[in-house]
Protein backbone atom coordinates (compact mmCIF):
# COMPACT_ATOMS: atom_id res chain seq x y z
CA UNK A 1 0.00 0.00 0.00
CA UNK A 2 1.80 2.93 -0.95
CA UNK A 3 -1.26 5.55 -0.23
CA UNK A 4 -3.35 5.26 2.83
CA UNK A 5 -6.31 3.16 2.96
CA UNK A 6 -9.94 5.04 2.42
CA UNK A 7 -10.47 4.43 6.96
CA UNK A 8 -7.82 6.29 7.20
CA UNK A 9 -9.37 9.73 5.73
CA UNK A 10 -12.37 9.14 7.06
CA UNK A 11 -13.73 11.06 10.70
CA UNK A 12 -17.03 10.76 12.37
CA UNK A 13 -18.63 13.93 12.03
CA UNK A 14 -18.81 14.03 16.45
CA UNK A 15 -15.03 14.72 16.36
CA UNK A 16 -13.55 17.87 16.43
CA UNK A 17 -11.13 19.98 14.78
CA UNK A 18 -7.93 18.79 16.48
CA UNK A 19 -9.21 15.41 15.45
CA UNK A 20 -9.31 16.19 11.83
CA UNK A 21 -5.41 17.79 12.53
CA UNK A 22 -4.16 14.76 13.78
CA UNK A 23 -5.63 12.52 11.26
CA UNK A 24 -4.40 14.58 8.28
CA UNK A 25 -1.31 14.77 10.11
CA UNK A 26 -1.28 11.08 10.30
CA UNK A 27 -2.34 9.86 6.45
CA UNK A 28 -0.11 12.91 4.89
CA UNK A 29 -2.64 13.45 2.42
CA UNK A 30 -3.91 16.66 3.30
CA UNK A 31 -6.99 15.99 3.44
CA UNK A 32 -9.96 14.08 5.60
CA UNK A 33 -13.89 13.42 4.65
CA UNK A 34 -16.40 13.75 7.48
CA UNK A 35 -18.70 11.10 8.12
CA UNK A 36 -22.77 10.13 9.46
CA UNK A 37 -24.22 7.64 9.95
CA UNK A 38 -23.49 4.22 7.19
CA UNK A 39 -20.70 6.37 6.82
CA UNK A 40 -22.28 8.77 4.44
CA UNK A 41 -20.35 11.59 3.05
CA UNK A 42 -20.97 14.82 5.43
CA UNK A 43 -18.28 17.33 4.22
CA UNK A 44 -14.66 17.49 3.48
CA UNK A 45 -11.54 19.29 5.55
CA UNK A 46 -8.37 19.56 4.21
CA UNK A 47 -5.38 21.53 5.66
CA UNK A 48 -5.84 24.54 4.32
CA UNK A 49 -9.44 24.87 6.00
CA UNK A 50 -7.57 24.12 8.82
CA UNK A 51 -4.81 26.59 8.83
CA UNK A 52 -7.41 29.45 8.04
CA UNK A 53 -9.42 28.75 11.26
CA UNK A 54 -6.28 28.55 12.91
CA UNK A 55 -5.31 32.20 11.57
CA UNK A 56 -9.14 33.32 12.63
CA UNK A 57 -8.91 32.09 16.00
CA UNK A 58 -11.33 29.23 15.48
CA UNK A 59 -10.45 27.03 18.89
CA UNK A 60 -9.75 23.32 17.86
CA UNK A 61 -12.09 22.21 20.07
CA UNK A 62 -14.85 23.51 17.37
CA UNK A 63 -16.73 20.64 15.91
CA UNK A 64 -15.66 19.69 12.61
CA UNK A 65 -19.20 20.10 11.08
CA UNK A 66 -18.90 23.81 11.67
CA UNK A 67 -15.91 23.95 9.34
CA UNK A 68 -15.87 21.57 6.67
CA UNK A 69 -16.70 22.21 3.15
CA UNK A 70 -19.62 21.14 2.11
CA UNK A 71 -19.63 21.57 -1.53
CA UNK A 72 -17.25 19.34 -2.90
CA UNK A 73 -16.57 16.81 -5.89
CA UNK A 74 -17.95 13.21 -5.18
CA UNK A 75 -18.10 10.44 -7.84
CA UNK A 76 -19.48 7.03 -8.07
CA UNK A 77 -17.23 4.45 -7.21
CA UNK A 78 -18.09 2.78 -10.79
CA UNK A 79 -17.34 6.05 -12.45
CA UNK A 80 -14.75 4.75 -15.28
CA UNK A 81 -10.95 5.20 -14.42
CA UNK A 82 -10.39 8.09 -17.25
CA UNK A 83 -12.91 10.21 -16.38
CA UNK A 84 -11.91 10.14 -12.68
CA UNK A 85 -8.25 11.17 -14.06
CA UNK A 86 -10.18 14.02 -15.73
CA UNK A 87 -11.36 15.52 -12.54
CA UNK A 88 -8.55 15.27 -10.86
CA UNK A 89 -6.40 18.61 -10.88
CA UNK A 90 -4.45 20.62 -8.52
CA UNK A 91 -7.47 22.11 -6.74
CA UNK A 92 -9.37 19.13 -6.72
CA UNK A 93 -6.36 16.02 -5.52
CA UNK A 94 -9.13 13.79 -3.72
CA UNK A 95 -12.01 12.65 -4.50
CA UNK A 96 -14.38 10.67 -2.58
CA UNK A 97 -15.64 7.68 -4.25
CA UNK A 98 -19.12 6.87 -3.33
CA UNK A 99 -22.01 4.19 -3.78
CA UNK A 100 -25.69 4.43 -4.88
CA UNK A 101 -26.56 5.03 -0.72
CA UNK A 102 -24.05 7.83 -0.90
CA UNK A 103 -21.12 6.24 1.64
CA UNK A 104 -18.33 6.77 1.07
CA UNK A 105 -15.99 3.42 0.12
CA UNK A 106 -13.01 4.76 -1.60
CA UNK A 107 -11.31 7.65 -2.83
CA UNK A 108 -8.97 8.94 -5.85
CA UNK A 109 -5.70 10.87 -5.82
CA UNK A 110 -3.44 11.69 -8.52
CA UNK A 111 -0.95 9.49 -5.72
CA UNK A 112 -3.20 6.54 -6.72
CA UNK A 113 -3.71 6.87 -10.22
CA UNK A 114 0.09 7.37 -11.34
CA UNK A 115 3.35 6.62 -8.93
CA UNK A 116 6.34 8.93 -10.33
CA UNK A 117 9.40 6.76 -10.29
CA UNK A 118 12.96 7.41 -9.39
CA UNK A 119 14.72 7.17 -12.83
CA UNK A 120 12.80 6.20 -16.47
CA UNK A 121 14.72 6.20 -19.68
CA UNK A 122 13.67 7.84 -22.23
CA UNK A 123 14.06 6.01 -25.55
CA UNK A 124 12.59 7.72 -27.68
CA UNK A 125 14.82 8.90 -30.65
CA UNK A 126 16.69 6.80 -33.03
CA UNK A 127 16.91 4.13 -30.42
CA UNK A 128 14.36 1.42 -31.98
CA UNK A 129 15.38 2.46 -35.53
CA UNK A 130 19.15 1.39 -34.77
CA UNK A 131 18.13 -1.63 -32.81
CA UNK A 132 16.56 -2.85 -35.87
CA UNK A 133 19.11 -2.47 -38.21
CA UNK A 134 21.07 -4.69 -35.87
CA UNK A 135 18.20 -7.13 -36.33
CA UNK A 136 17.82 -6.76 -39.65
CA UNK A 137 21.76 -7.21 -40.65
CA UNK A 138 21.99 -9.94 -38.20
CA UNK A 139 24.89 -8.08 -35.81
CA UNK A 140 23.46 -8.80 -32.97
CA UNK A 141 26.91 -9.65 -31.10
CA UNK A 142 29.86 -7.65 -30.23
CA UNK A 143 31.31 -7.53 -33.52
CA UNK A 144 29.40 -4.88 -36.32
CA UNK A 145 29.57 -1.49 -36.58
CA UNK A 146 27.80 0.41 -33.66
CA UNK A 147 30.25 -0.78 -31.16
CA UNK A 148 33.15 1.53 -32.38
CA UNK A 149 31.14 4.55 -33.36
CA UNK A 150 30.02 4.35 -29.36
CA UNK A 151 33.42 4.29 -28.56
CA UNK A 152 34.40 6.75 -30.51
CA UNK A 153 31.52 9.40 -30.08
CA UNK A 154 31.36 9.30 -26.29
CA UNK A 155 34.96 9.13 -25.97
CA UNK A 156 34.87 12.75 -28.54
CA UNK A 157 32.07 13.54 -25.89
CA UNK A 158 34.23 13.56 -22.73
CA UNK A 159 37.16 14.82 -24.51
CA UNK A 160 38.70 11.25 -23.58
CA UNK A 161 40.73 8.64 -25.61
CA UNK A 162 41.06 4.82 -26.06
CA UNK A 163 37.43 3.91 -25.16
CA UNK A 164 36.89 0.34 -24.64
CA UNK A 165 33.05 -0.40 -24.69
CA UNK A 166 32.25 -3.15 -22.46
CA UNK A 167 29.32 -5.11 -20.95
CA UNK A 168 28.34 -2.89 -17.72
CA UNK A 169 29.71 -0.53 -15.39
CA UNK A 170 31.10 -2.64 -12.80
CA UNK A 171 33.52 -4.61 -15.55
CA UNK A 172 34.85 -1.53 -16.68
CA UNK A 173 36.05 -0.66 -12.98
CA UNK A 174 36.93 -4.37 -13.25
CA UNK A 175 39.14 -4.61 -16.49
CA UNK A 176 40.51 -1.20 -15.97
CA UNK A 177 42.38 -2.23 -12.70
CA UNK A 178 43.21 -5.69 -14.12
CA UNK A 179 44.75 -3.89 -17.39
CA UNK A 180 47.05 -2.08 -15.05
CA UNK A 181 47.61 -5.75 -12.96
CA UNK A 182 46.01 -4.77 -10.38
CA UNK A 183 46.63 -7.78 -7.86
CA UNK A 184 46.69 -9.29 -4.39
CA UNK A 185 49.15 -7.53 -2.07
CA UNK A 186 48.25 -4.42 -3.72
CA UNK A 187 46.11 -1.90 -2.02
CA UNK A 188 43.19 0.32 -3.70
CA UNK A 189 41.74 3.76 -1.94
CA UNK A 190 38.02 3.77 -2.51
CA UNK A 191 35.81 5.91 -0.40
CA UNK A 192 32.85 4.48 2.10
CA UNK A 193 29.52 6.18 0.62
CA UNK A 194 29.63 4.81 -3.03
CA UNK A 195 27.54 2.03 -5.08
CA UNK A 196 29.04 -1.35 -4.43
CA UNK A 197 30.55 -1.93 -7.26
CA UNK A 198 33.34 0.59 -6.97
CA UNK A 199 34.67 -1.66 -3.90
CA UNK A 200 33.52 -5.25 -5.34
CA UNK A 201 35.52 -4.82 -8.65
CA UNK A 202 38.93 -4.00 -6.49
CA UNK A 203 37.95 -7.29 -4.29
CA UNK A 204 37.48 -9.36 -7.84
CA UNK A 205 41.01 -8.77 -8.31
CA UNK A 206 42.41 -9.98 -4.80
CA UNK A 207 43.79 -6.03 -4.30
CA UNK A 208 42.85 -4.84 -0.55
CA UNK A 209 40.59 -2.07 -0.50
CA UNK A 210 40.95 0.61 2.02
CA UNK A 211 37.91 2.45 2.62
CA UNK A 212 38.61 6.42 3.08
CA UNK A 213 35.92 9.36 4.10
CA UNK A 214 34.33 11.58 1.84
CA UNK A 215 34.48 15.38 2.48
CA UNK A 216 31.57 17.48 3.85
CA UNK A 217 31.36 19.85 0.91
CA UNK A 218 31.36 17.26 -2.33
CA UNK A 219 30.31 13.88 -0.95
CA UNK A 220 33.66 12.83 -2.75
CA UNK A 221 36.97 11.48 -1.35
CA UNK A 222 38.51 13.61 1.06
CA UNK A 223 42.07 14.55 0.15
CA UNK A 224 43.45 14.31 3.79
CA UNK A 225 42.13 11.08 4.31
CA UNK A 226 43.51 9.82 1.23
CA UNK A 227 47.00 10.67 2.54
CA UNK A 228 46.62 9.57 5.69
CA UNK A 229 45.68 5.88 4.05
CA UNK A 230 48.15 5.77 1.87
CA UNK A 231 50.69 3.01 2.47
CA UNK A 232 53.90 1.32 0.66
CA UNK A 233 51.15 -1.28 -0.65
CA UNK A 234 48.45 1.20 -1.94
CA UNK A 235 48.76 0.82 -5.88
CA UNK A 236 45.86 2.77 -6.84
CA UNK A 237 43.22 5.30 -6.08
CA UNK A 238 39.67 5.43 -6.86
CA UNK A 239 37.47 8.57 -7.23
CA UNK A 240 33.94 8.25 -7.44
CA UNK A 241 31.90 11.41 -8.72
CA UNK A 242 29.15 10.23 -6.11
CA UNK A 243 25.74 11.40 -7.63
CA UNK A 244 27.48 13.48 -10.61
CA UNK A 245 29.73 15.57 -8.99
CA UNK A 246 33.43 15.79 -9.43
CA UNK A 247 36.05 14.90 -7.15
CA UNK A 248 38.95 17.38 -6.56
CA UNK A 249 41.22 16.12 -9.12
CA UNK A 250 44.14 18.29 -8.85
CA UNK A 251 44.92 17.31 -5.28
CA UNK A 252 44.32 13.41 -6.04
CA UNK A 253 46.46 13.93 -9.13
CA UNK A 254 49.26 15.12 -6.98
CA UNK A 255 49.00 12.79 -4.42
CA UNK A 256 49.13 9.83 -6.82
CA UNK A 257 51.96 11.74 -8.57
CA UNK A 258 54.03 12.00 -5.15
CA UNK A 259 53.48 8.78 -4.15
CA UNK A 260 53.62 6.84 -7.82
CA UNK A 261 49.63 5.77 -7.75
CA UNK A 262 47.41 4.73 -10.61
CA UNK A 263 44.43 7.29 -10.95
CA UNK A 264 41.19 5.00 -11.59
CA UNK A 265 37.86 7.82 -12.11
CA UNK A 266 34.66 6.02 -11.30
CA UNK A 267 32.72 8.15 -13.26
CA UNK A 268 29.64 5.78 -13.89
CA UNK A 269 27.18 8.47 -12.04
CA UNK A 270 28.93 11.87 -13.68
CA UNK A 271 28.00 11.79 -17.59
CA UNK A 272 27.75 15.22 -18.06
CA UNK A 273 29.60 16.35 -15.35
CA UNK A 274 32.59 18.22 -15.18
CA UNK A 275 35.96 19.11 -13.11
CA UNK A 276 37.45 22.47 -13.80
CA UNK A 277 35.74 23.22 -17.73
CA UNK A 278 36.66 19.91 -18.40
CA UNK A 279 33.94 16.41 -18.73
CA UNK A 280 34.99 14.18 -15.63
CA UNK A 281 36.80 10.93 -17.22
CA UNK A 282 39.66 12.24 -18.56
CA UNK A 283 42.09 12.75 -15.74
CA UNK A 284 42.88 9.50 -14.16
CA UNK A 285 44.90 6.88 -16.14
CA UNK A 286 41.57 5.06 -16.61
CA UNK A 287 38.38 6.30 -15.92
CA UNK A 288 34.87 4.34 -16.25
CA UNK A 289 31.15 5.24 -16.78
CA UNK A 290 28.04 3.20 -16.42
CA UNK A 291 25.50 2.60 -18.90
CA UNK A 292 22.67 1.42 -16.87
CA UNK A 293 18.84 1.68 -17.19
CA UNK A 294 19.10 4.88 -15.02
CA UNK A 295 22.21 6.40 -16.37
CA UNK A 296 21.70 10.22 -17.93
CA UNK A 297 22.32 8.27 -21.27
CA UNK A 298 21.45 4.14 -21.51
CA UNK A 299 22.81 0.73 -23.47
CA UNK A 300 20.35 -1.12 -21.34
CA UNK A 301 23.59 -2.51 -19.49
CA UNK A 302 26.59 -1.37 -20.59
CA UNK A 303 29.93 0.31 -19.87
CA UNK A 304 32.79 2.42 -21.23
CA UNK A 305 36.51 2.72 -19.73
CA UNK A 306 39.09 5.12 -20.98
CA UNK A 307 42.62 4.94 -20.83
CA UNK A 308 45.23 7.74 -21.07
CA UNK A 309 47.88 5.00 -21.84
CA UNK A 310 47.76 2.80 -25.23
CA UNK A 311 49.70 0.00 -23.63
CA UNK A 312 46.98 -0.02 -21.02
CA UNK A 313 44.38 0.21 -23.64
CA UNK A 314 45.77 -2.35 -25.83
CA UNK A 315 45.77 -5.18 -22.81
CA UNK A 316 42.28 -4.09 -22.10
CA UNK A 317 41.21 -4.72 -25.46
CA UNK A 318 42.77 -8.32 -24.96
CA UNK A 319 41.32 -8.67 -21.66
CA UNK A 320 37.91 -8.29 -22.95
CA UNK A 321 38.13 -10.85 -25.51
CA UNK A 322 38.97 -13.56 -23.24
CA UNK A 323 42.72 -12.58 -22.95
CA UNK A 324 42.84 -13.98 -26.89
CA UNK A 325 45.89 -12.99 -29.14
CA UNK A 326 45.05 -10.39 -31.48
CA UNK A 327 47.17 -12.01 -34.15
CA UNK A 328 46.64 -15.81 -33.31
CA UNK A 329 43.01 -16.64 -33.11
CA UNK A 330 42.41 -19.11 -30.16
CA UNK A 331 45.86 -18.59 -28.44
CA UNK A 332 45.68 -16.88 -25.22
CA UNK A 333 48.68 -15.26 -23.59
CA UNK A 334 46.57 -14.18 -20.67
CA UNK A 335 43.39 -15.27 -18.55
CA UNK A 336 40.64 -12.87 -19.63
CA UNK A 337 36.85 -12.45 -19.37
CA UNK A 338 34.07 -12.12 -21.66
CA UNK A 339 33.25 -8.38 -21.23
CA UNK A 340 32.61 -7.23 -24.71
CA UNK A 341 29.23 -4.96 -24.97
CA UNK A 342 26.93 -6.13 -27.94
CA UNK A 343 26.31 -3.88 -30.96
CA UNK A 344 22.58 -3.76 -29.90
CA UNK A 345 23.84 -2.27 -27.00
CA UNK A 346 25.83 0.35 -28.50
CA UNK A 347 22.83 0.87 -31.37
CA UNK A 348 21.07 2.06 -29.00
CA UNK A 349 23.98 4.21 -27.00
CA UNK A 350 24.47 5.96 -31.08
CA UNK A 351 21.14 6.77 -30.13
CA UNK A 352 21.32 8.07 -26.80
CA UNK A 353 24.56 9.91 -27.70
CA UNK A 354 22.03 12.03 -30.18
CA UNK A 355 20.46 13.28 -27.17
CA UNK A 356 23.22 13.79 -24.82
CA UNK A 357 23.08 17.72 -24.23
CA UNK A 358 19.72 17.66 -24.18
CA UNK A 359 19.55 15.09 -21.67
CA UNK A 360 22.13 16.73 -19.20
CA UNK A 361 20.43 20.10 -19.61
CA UNK A 362 17.24 18.88 -18.93
CA UNK A 363 19.01 17.05 -15.55
CA UNK A 364 20.70 20.77 -14.61
CA UNK A 365 16.62 22.45 -15.39
CA UNK A 366 15.75 19.42 -12.74
CA UNK A 367 17.94 20.34 -10.39
CA UNK A 368 17.28 24.30 -10.44
CA UNK A 369 13.96 23.23 -9.65
CA UNK A 370 14.48 21.05 -6.94
CA UNK A 371 16.96 23.65 -5.30
CA UNK A 372 14.37 26.11 -5.38
CA UNK A 373 11.41 24.24 -3.97
CA UNK A 374 13.77 22.11 -1.36
CA UNK A 375 15.43 25.66 0.14
CA UNK A 376 11.69 26.79 0.31
CA UNK A 377 10.97 24.15 3.06
CA UNK A 378 14.24 25.06 5.01
CA UNK A 379 14.91 21.66 5.81
CA UNK A 380 17.70 20.50 3.62
CA UNK A 381 21.21 20.88 2.86
CA UNK A 382 21.20 21.55 -1.25
CA UNK A 383 23.63 18.54 -2.95
CA UNK A 384 27.24 19.78 -3.56
CA UNK A 385 27.77 22.40 -6.27
CA UNK A 386 31.46 23.59 -5.97
CA UNK A 387 32.39 27.02 -8.60
CA UNK A 388 34.85 24.60 -10.32
CA UNK A 389 32.60 21.66 -10.91
CA UNK A 390 29.65 21.51 -12.75
CA UNK A 391 27.11 18.71 -11.63
CA UNK A 392 25.92 16.14 -13.76
CA UNK A 393 23.11 15.93 -11.82
CA UNK A 394 22.85 12.25 -11.79
CA UNK A 395 20.48 11.52 -9.37
CA UNK A 396 19.24 14.93 -7.48
CA UNK A 397 20.37 13.86 -3.79
CA UNK A 398 20.09 16.19 -1.00
CA UNK A 399 20.43 15.87 2.85
CA UNK A 400 17.86 16.10 5.37
CA UNK A 401 19.19 18.25 8.11
CA UNK A 402 19.56 17.37 11.21
CA UNK A 403 17.51 19.47 12.80
CA UNK A 404 14.69 18.86 10.25
CA UNK A 405 10.95 18.36 11.83
CA UNK A 406 10.70 15.03 10.50
CA UNK A 407 13.34 11.95 9.78
CA UNK A 408 14.53 10.95 6.63
CA UNK A 409 12.55 7.29 6.25
CA UNK A 410 9.07 9.45 7.74
CA UNK A 411 9.80 11.54 4.62
CA UNK A 412 10.20 8.88 2.23
CA UNK A 413 7.14 7.31 3.30
CA UNK A 414 5.26 10.63 3.00
CA UNK A 415 6.44 11.19 -0.32
CA UNK A 416 5.75 7.62 -1.15
CA UNK A 417 2.26 7.95 -0.08
CA UNK A 418 2.13 10.97 -2.39
CA UNK A 419 2.91 9.10 -5.49
CA UNK A 420 6.44 9.97 -5.38
CA UNK A 421 9.02 7.18 -5.28
CA UNK A 422 12.79 8.28 -3.33
CA UNK A 423 15.81 6.37 -2.42
CA UNK A 424 17.69 6.46 0.69
CA UNK A 425 21.71 7.48 0.00
CA UNK A 426 23.97 4.79 0.22
CA UNK A 427 25.18 2.98 3.08
CA UNK A 428 28.43 3.07 4.32
CA UNK A 429 30.41 0.54 3.06
CA UNK A 430 32.20 -0.38 6.26
CA UNK A 431 29.32 -0.82 7.59
CA UNK A 432 28.21 -3.87 5.36
CA UNK A 433 29.25 -7.37 6.54
CA UNK A 434 31.43 -8.07 3.46
CA UNK A 435 33.28 -5.10 4.04
CA UNK A 436 33.85 -4.13 7.39
CA UNK A 437 37.05 -5.74 8.09
CA UNK A 438 39.21 -4.31 5.40
CA UNK A 439 41.90 -1.65 7.10
CA UNK A 440 41.60 1.82 7.06
CA UNK A 441 42.74 5.00 9.37
CA UNK A 442 39.33 7.01 8.57
CA UNK A 443 36.54 7.07 11.49
CA UNK A 444 33.59 8.26 8.29
CA UNK A 445 31.59 10.47 10.27
CA UNK A 446 30.84 12.69 6.86
CA UNK A 447 30.01 9.34 5.22
CA UNK A 448 27.75 8.67 7.87
CA UNK A 449 25.91 11.66 8.37
CA UNK A 450 25.42 12.14 4.20
CA UNK A 451 24.16 8.34 4.28
CA UNK A 452 21.83 8.44 7.13
CA UNK A 453 20.44 12.02 5.89
CA UNK A 454 21.11 11.88 2.12
CA UNK A 455 17.97 11.24 0.02
CA UNK A 456 17.51 11.12 -3.82
CA UNK A 457 14.26 12.56 -5.95
CA UNK A 458 12.68 11.68 -8.80
CA UNK A 459 15.51 12.66 -11.68
CA UNK A 460 13.79 11.40 -14.95
CA UNK A 461 15.01 13.72 -17.97
CA UNK A 462 11.25 13.06 -19.00
CA UNK A 463 9.46 14.00 -15.96
CA UNK A 464 6.48 15.91 -16.78
CA UNK A 465 5.26 19.79 -15.14
CA UNK A 466 2.25 17.60 -13.63
CA UNK A 467 4.47 15.03 -12.01
CA UNK A 468 6.77 18.34 -10.57
CA UNK A 469 3.75 20.28 -9.26
CA UNK A 470 2.61 17.02 -7.83
CA UNK A 471 6.32 16.89 -5.60
CA UNK A 472 6.35 20.54 -4.78
CA UNK A 473 3.30 20.27 -3.89
CA UNK A 474 3.75 16.89 -1.52
CA UNK A 475 6.95 18.53 0.11
CA UNK A 476 4.87 21.84 0.83
CA UNK A 477 2.24 19.78 2.80
CA UNK A 478 4.27 17.39 4.44
CA UNK A 479 6.39 20.37 6.16
CA UNK A 480 3.62 22.74 6.48
CA UNK A 481 1.61 19.79 7.89
CA UNK A 482 4.27 18.67 10.37
CA UNK A 483 5.01 23.26 11.43
CA UNK A 484 1.07 22.82 12.86
CA UNK A 485 0.94 19.41 14.69
CA UNK A 486 4.76 20.15 16.26
C1 LIG B 1 29.48 4.67 -8.64
C2 LIG B 1 29.11 3.48 -9.46
N1 LIG B 1 30.07 2.68 -9.90
C3 LIG B 1 29.80 1.59 -10.64
C4 LIG B 1 28.52 1.28 -11.00
C5 LIG B 1 28.26 0.01 -11.75
O1 LIG B 1 27.67 0.15 -12.97
P1 LIG B 1 26.77 -1.04 -13.58
O2 LIG B 1 25.48 -1.03 -12.84
O3 LIG B 1 26.62 -0.64 -15.01
O4 LIG B 1 27.51 -2.30 -13.41
C6 LIG B 1 27.47 2.13 -10.58
C7 LIG B 1 26.06 1.93 -10.89
O5 LIG B 1 25.36 1.33 -11.38
C8 LIG B 1 27.77 3.24 -9.77
O6 LIG B 1 26.79 4.03 -9.33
Amino acid sequence: MHTPDIKDLLLPSASKLKDALALIDKNAQGICFITTTGNKLAGILTDGDIRRCILNGTTLDVSVEKVMQTKFTALPVTTPQDVIQSKLSHEIRHIPLVDEQGAIVDYACFSRMHRTPIMQPLLNGNELAYLSDCIKTGWISSQGAYVKRFEKEFAEYCGAQYPVAVSNGTVALHLALAAFDIKAGDEVIVPDLTFAASINAIIYTGATPVLVDIDRTTWTLSVVDIEKNITSRTKAIMPVHLYGHASHMDEIMALAKKHNLLVIEDAAEAIGGKYKGKHVGGFGDAATFSFFGNKTITTGEGGMVFFKDKKAYEKAIVLRDHGMSKEKKYWHDLVGFNYRMTNMQAAIGCAQLERIDEFVEAKKKLAAFYDKILAETGQFILPPQESWAVNGYWLYTAVLKESATISRDTLMEKMLKNGVETRPAFYPLHQMPPYKNYPTKSTFQNSLYVSAQGISFPSSVNITQEELDNIAHALHAIFQNHHISA
